[in-house]
């Protein structure tokens, strides 16, 4: 309804619509107006007392559907204020193969009372070889006549009535009685084909069609019941009873006039112009409102209803004829401080504050389902529960809940530009908060409740974790259909990227900063096994998983898969998730994880630290594929020197290089139990480095000394130029595809 209300504002302001059919010439109140679908309107009546003389009383017989309405014996087609159409009557001869008249009726009507045959009418003859007398009276005696004739069926022309198979001739005023006789001339003889009978009646001209040769060949029953069901015979009515208007009758009600009718010597009412109603009737007339009769009394511009009539205006500041569409021009006018610009103005101000209400209202129902869904999202994010635990707990209280919107801003809306990282459970989107903070944004790709739960599990960890090695995460968002983490942006790369996407020679990974990685990778892990509220075991320890910002510092990332492991709970039963190549085997047989399975796992990236080769190793034998086995081997065979990394056995003691191997060799170890804890790890690390702080004093290789003195001195820490690969940012996009996960396979 609003919305239509708009739409027909403006040109409804214009127009003045609607259809002006009022009928109220009916009849007498208390009086049938109705007979089948024919109005029955005053001064005619059905019954007693229903009619002003007795020549209009009428007689409705409902034993016919629909009923039928006549007056006197005949039947009536219909009535308006001036006249009244009744059914015909026929005259009809016709002859049969032998010239012989088979049927042969004349046809009259008697007037009696009040009517008159209108000069509407024609007496129209149909036949082919007919002529047709008509005599009648209209006071003197009348007779005319008329032929319908032709030799051959193509001849006939239908729709006209020419004198060919049809003829027509006038009747005078004042008719009130007629009958029509037929005669041939050849007695059918030549046209007996096609033509068998001929017809004579009274029509109204404008209603007749000639139907032609069909006419013609037609029964003649077919023919008559044509003829007096469509065609009817128009005739005058007057009253009569009270003599003339002259004689200063006084049957013409309210707001209507008397008039003559001179050739029935008696009179009429009409409604005064501009009225409209039945003037036998005591109401009257009623003015007729012709501003809300469009189809009569079109008005372009402001319309006004007067008695008996209206007048139609432009509007203001407007000139010219309103009656015509485009007809008012406005008046050149400089001044705007006047009605029409400011009817105009709040028209326009008006409509303008419905639209933006409607889009207000559509943007609010929007915001609304957003808000909800934003809400939904929230709560299957498991937010309700992480709400808690932040009031609860106090550890919590560094995290912050982001809204969708400061997220979005930061980023761009998840634009592609800011991708850094990109895997199986998700996107790391860089990102800049409106503190100027560079962050990273971790956000899930899947809807799926496990997902969810992963991140929530790394929330709850992270939020218990405060260690400079163990990256940090700012907060989280959970209002999106994925959980989304916000971490502290860490700019330079893994330390896979690191060890195995070397470009040139020059690199910051010397010996000592090697060690100083693993050390605080170490002691980051040893923190996670040992120090927190409830150990974590990270469960996917690997190079990429280890982050490097501005000052190489060392950060531990992706804990999607840690678990807590419950004080009183040595081993747990998981499924079997983590990195091939990384994988502590014992676990991956028996699926019991305990702290030691990170112990393997870190020895893995230790022998990656000091060999420089990858995990799986597509360039080693069978056997040697895995890292693991390559160099437990080798330091089984005291080959180890022959895979470390060549540089390392520069800048390295051979003392700490047999260290680190036996180190290594015990973290990889089958047995969980023999291999060192994560602490024991980095103490003895943290012991190999302090021989590092002064590592020429130790140097023995002479010749080459100077250009490794060169060389270290070129791979200063922090202006060589990395490779800018971010897409080796796997440890935020925590990759999968490496990933072994499923049932215990035993
Ligand atoms: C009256 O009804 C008949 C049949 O229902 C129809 O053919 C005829 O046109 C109607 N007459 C008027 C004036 O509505
Ligand atoms: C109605 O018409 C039927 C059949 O022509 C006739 O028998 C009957 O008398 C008529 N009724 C009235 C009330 O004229
Ligand atoms: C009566 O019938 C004629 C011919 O069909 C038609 O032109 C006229 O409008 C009708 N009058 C009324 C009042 O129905
Ligand atoms: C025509 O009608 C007359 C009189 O009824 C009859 O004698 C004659 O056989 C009829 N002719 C034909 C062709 O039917
Ligand atoms: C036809 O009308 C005229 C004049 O009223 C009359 O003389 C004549 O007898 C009528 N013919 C028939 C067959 O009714
Ligand atoms: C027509 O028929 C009438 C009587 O049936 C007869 O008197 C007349 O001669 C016939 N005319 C012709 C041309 O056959
Ligand atoms: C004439 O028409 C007006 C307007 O419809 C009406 O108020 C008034 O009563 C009418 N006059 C008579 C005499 O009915
Ligand atoms: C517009 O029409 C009305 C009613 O027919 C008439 O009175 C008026 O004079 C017309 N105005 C013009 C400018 O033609």
């Amino acid at each position: 309804m609003f919305l239509y209300f708009i739409l027909c504002l403006l040109p409804c302001y214009l127009t003045m619509a609607v259809d002006g059919v009022t009928t109220n010439n009916i009849a007498k109140p208390g009086c049938q107006s109705q007979c089948g679908n024919i109005t029955v309107t005053y001064p005619f009546g059905i019954g007693t007392d229903c009619f002003l003389d007795y020549s209009f009383e009428l007689t409705c017989n409902n034993s016919y559907e629909p009923p039928k309405l006549f007056v006197g014996d005949l039947q009536i087609y219909n009535i308006s204020d001036s006249e009244l159409r009744i059914f015909t009557t026929i005259s009809y001869r016709c002859y049969n193969q032998s010239g012989v008249v088979d049927y042969d009726h004349v046809g009259w009507t008697d007037l009696v009372g009040f009517y008159t045959f209108s000069v509407k009418n024609k007496f129209t003859v149909v036949g082919c070889d007919d002529y047709a007398l008509i005599s009648g009276t209209n006071g003197a005696d009348f007779s005319s006549g008329c032929f319908g004739l032709c030799s051959q069926a193509r001849d006939v022309p239908s729709g006209e009535c020419s004198g060919i198979g049809c003829c027509q001739t006038s009747i005078p005023k004042g008719l009130s009685y007629y009958n029509a006789t037929l005669g041939s001339v050849k007695n059918h003889s030549h046209v007996i084909s096609f033509s068998e009978c001929g017809y004579g009646f009274l029509v109204e001209e404008d209603s007749f069609v000639f139907g032609g040769v069909n006419d013609l060949s037609t029964d003649y029953l077919k023919f008559t019941n044509k003829i007096r069901s469509t065609m009817p015979v128009v005739l005058d009515w007057v009253i009569k009873s009270d003599g003339t208007c002259a004689a200063g009758v006084n049957a013409c009600k309210g707001n209507s006039t008397c008039y003559d009718v001179v050739e029935g010597e008696g009179y009429r009412c009409i409604c005064k112009s501009g009225y409209e109603g039945n003037p036998y009737l005591d109401a009257g007339c009623q003015d007729v409102d012709e501003c809300n009769d469009h189809g009569t009394n079109p008005c372009y511009g402001i319309c006004t209803n007067t008695l008996g009539s209206y007048t139609c205006t432009c509007p203001p500041q407007f000139s010219g004829n309103a009656n015509v569409t485009n007809g008012c021009q406005p008046i050149a006018q400089k001044s705007s401080n006047n009605v029409s610009t400011t009817f105009i103005i709040v028209l326009v101000f008006g409509v303008l504050v419905m639209l933006s209400g409607l889009v207000g209202i559509y943007y609010g129902i929007r915001k609304r389902k957003l808000i909800r869904l934003r809400e939904k999202f929230f709560e299957q994010n498991g937010g309700v529960l992480l709400k808690q635990k932040i009031k609860s707990q106090q550890s919590y209280e560094a995290m912050t809940l982001f809204s969708t919107e400061q997220l979005r801003k930061a980023t761009g809306s998840y634009s592609q530009e800011n991708i850094i990282g990109r895997g199986a459970y998700g996107v790391v989107y860089k990102g800049i908060l409106s503190d100027k903070r560079l962050v990273a944004i971790k956000r899930s790709k899947l809807v799926d409740a496990t997902q969810a739960e992963q991140f929530i599990n790394e929330v709850l960890i992270l939020t218990q974790v405060i260690h400079r090695n163990v990256v940090k995460l700012l907060g989280c968002c959970l209002e999106e259909e994925v959980p989304v983490l916000v971490y502290e942006f860490i700019s330079n790369n893994t330390l896979f990227h690191h060890i195995h996407h070397r470009l040139g020679g020059m690199s910051w990974l010397t010996w000592e900063n090697r060690l100083r990685v693993a050390s605080e990778a170490a002691s980051a892990l040893g923190y996670l096994h040992s120090e927190t509220t409830m150990p974590i075991i990270h469960r996917d320890v690997k190079s990429a998983n280890i982050l490097l910002d501005e000052n190489y510092t060392t950060k531990i990332s992706d804990f999607g898969a840690s678990r807590l492991v419950p004080l009183d709970h040595e081993q747990v039963t998981t499924l079997i998730q983590g990195t091939l190549g990384y994988l502590d085997p014992e676990y991956f047989n028996s699926s019991q994880l305990t702290e030691k399975s990170d112990v393997y796992s870190f020895g893995v990236v230790l022998a990656e630290l000091i060999t420089g080769k990858k995990p799986i190793g597509a360039d080693r034998t069978n056997e040697e594929k895995n890292l693991a086995t390559y160099f437990t081997n080798a330091v089984k065979e005291n080959r180890l020197f022959e895979i470390i990394e060549p540089r390392l056995l520069r800048e390295a003691t051979l003392n700490q290089l047999q260290a680190v191997g036996n180190l290594v060799k015990r973290c990889l170890s089958l047995v969980g139990r023999n291999r060192p804890t994560m602490k024991e790890v980095a103490v003895e690390l943290e012991g190999l480095r302090k021989f590092t702080t002064h590592p020429w004093a130790q140097k023995q290789i002479g010749n080459e000394s100077k250009s490794l003195v060169l060389e270290v001195e070129q791979s200063d820490l922090y202006s060589v130029p990395l490779i800018n690969s971010i897409t080796e940012w796997e440890s935020y996009s925590g990759i999968s595809n490496t990933s072994l996960e499923g049932n215990n396979p035993r």
